[in-house]
């Protein structure tokens, strides 16, 4: 991380590219307009994120060999969750709820949360649309869901033990310490039964049609025929894991943000209130009309994406790049997202977190459109570009926006003490930039606002 860091300093910041070399590979890191533009539009043949996946989670330890690259769910998930998303919304407003009522105890006095403990637990209740795949009586599980929670922590941890080991001490490791045999067990016992049953009723082929459009008959449908049950249970496992390690982290983050810089609070929740009473509740079009809340949420994965680099690709045909760099089979090239998103050729005033900064930029006439969380750019790397550009986003950021909005609408946030715009100091593993996990911040009820206006009823029964 620190090599990237000075490589990032010394080259990134002018555009040039750059090598770096960790005791697991070579990885070239451009940071220019122009070759990342290139990079976006290559064909796989040349280069492809999903190899490279495939070794930055380590499936081969985790879940089972090359599993990434043979991605057969993803197109799938990438049509039906964006289709989906409006029938999921009543949900994940329940579960949101439900999860930060049952999470904390916040009265009318300042309370100390560990928040990124809260956003984990909080974002596996809904992120896995367990509800929906799973029902109610599982999806909260208590098991099930410390097993899911403690699942998506070790996957990363266990990569990065692997990643410095040499290979012939990776299997030993792997099969002493890292226990992968009792995580499936578990998840086996959990939701095993829900794919042998899908699939005694299944009518063959039946694809997005299907009368029950949910994760597990996404997965059956795709499947090639024959695909043992524990080869589909990995297969949710990494869709699950994909999505909570992700999306709390980008969660805390927020919340962190919404702490240290408490101006924000007061705008932001005078907006839901509107959007809501003019939209009449939580629906697709509230949710995109809450710009000031979407711009928000933009600012914070800028200033602390989860992922420091991003558009991993591995290189499968020697390639010599439009700056003339020559990038051999088998190198990885990336882009460093995070000294981007800090660029002062990128952005004005950079390292000043302004809530606020997209929402004007999309006043701006023929922007309407543009800057929103889940769009990707050149200037906005948090999702990735391209064809492997996250299929999660539009969900992401629209579960965000109602978990961040039952927060804020419901408490008041401060950093520890009541300081104000010091926000304690990220942490960094490997290449992923965590929130503090230690300090922590404080909420208090909201006086003066009625939950049940914005949040209506906890719904208590669910059809699949
Ligand atoms: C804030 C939350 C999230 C962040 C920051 C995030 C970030 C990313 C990034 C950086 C990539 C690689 C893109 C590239 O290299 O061009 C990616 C890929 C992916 N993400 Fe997300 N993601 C998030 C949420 C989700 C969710 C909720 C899901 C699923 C429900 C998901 C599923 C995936 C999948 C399946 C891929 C691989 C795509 C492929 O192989 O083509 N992500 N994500």
């Amino acid at each position: 991380m620190s090599l990237l860091k000075e490589g990032a300093e010394k080259y990134g910041k002018y555009g040039k590219a750059f090598r770096i070399k960790t005791p697991s590979r070579d990885m070239i890191v451009f940071s220019s307009r122009e070759v990342l533009e290139e990079l976006k539009n290559l064909p796989a043949s040349v280069v492809n994120f999903r190899p490279a996946g495939d070794t930055m989670i380590r499936t081969e330890y985790n879940f089972h060999e090359g599993m990434v690259q043979d991605a057969y769910h993803v197109d799938l998930m990438r049509k039906n969750m964006t289709q989906k998303l409006s029938s999921l919304l009543p949900d994940v407003v329940s579960e949101v709820t439900d999860a930060f009522e049952k999470l904390t105890d916040v009265k009318n006095e300042w309370t100390n949360v560990n928040i990124l403990d809260t956003s984990v637990g909080v974002v596996s209740r809904y992120f896995g649309i367990h509800r929906r795949v799973f029902g109610l009586p599982t999806c909260r599980n208590q098991e099930y869901l410390n097993h899911m929670i403690q699942f998506s922590i070790t996957v990363m941890k266990r990569a990065n033990v692997i990643d410095v080991l040499p290979w012939f001490l990776r299997w030993i490791v792997a099969s002493f310490l890292l226990k992968k045999k009792d995580s499936q067990d578990i998840m086996v016992k959990h939701i095993g039964g829900l794919f042998e049953t899908r699939q005694k009723t299944k009518t063959p082929h039946t694809s997005s049609t299907t009368t029950t459009s949910d994760a597990i008959q996404w997965i059956l449908d795709a499947a090639p025929p024959g695909t043992p049950t524990l080869k589909l249970v990995q297969r949710l496992m990494l869709f699950n894991f994909a999505s909570i390690h992700t999306s709390s982290m980008t969660l805390a983050h927020a919340l962190y943000d919404l702490a240290a810089n408490p101006e924000f609070q007061e705008p932001l929740c005078i907006e839901m209130e509107e959007v809501l009473r003019t939209e009449g509740g939580w629906t697709k079009q509230a949710l995109t009309k809450m710009k000031k809340l979407d711009s928000f949420l933009r600012e914070s994965s800028r200033m602390n994406g989860v992922n420091t680099v991003t558009v991993v690709r591995k290189v499968i045909t020697s390639h010599t790049f439009i700056d003339g760099t020559y990038a051999p089979k088998g190198v990885w090239v990336c882009a460093p997202a995070t000294t981007l998103h800090r660029s002062p050729e990128l952005y004005e005033n950079p390292e000043i977190f302004d809530g606020f900064r997209f929402y004007r930029m999309r006043q701006l006439e023929g922007n309407a459109h543009n800057y929103q969380m889940a769009s990707t750019s050149l200037d906005y790397l948090s999702f990735g570009i391209g064809k492997y550009s996250c299929p999660g986003r539009f969900f992401a950021a629209n579960e965000l926006k109602i978990a961040v909005a039952y927060i804020l609408c419901n408490y008041q946030l401060r950093l520890n003490g009541g300081v104000c715009g010091k926000k304690p100091p990220n942490v960094s593993s490997g290449f992923v930039c965590m929130p503090n996990p230690t300090e922590g911040i404080e909420l208090k009820e909201r006086e003066g606002r009625e939950k049940s206006v914005l949040f209506p009823g906890h719904v208590t029964s669910c059809s699949l």
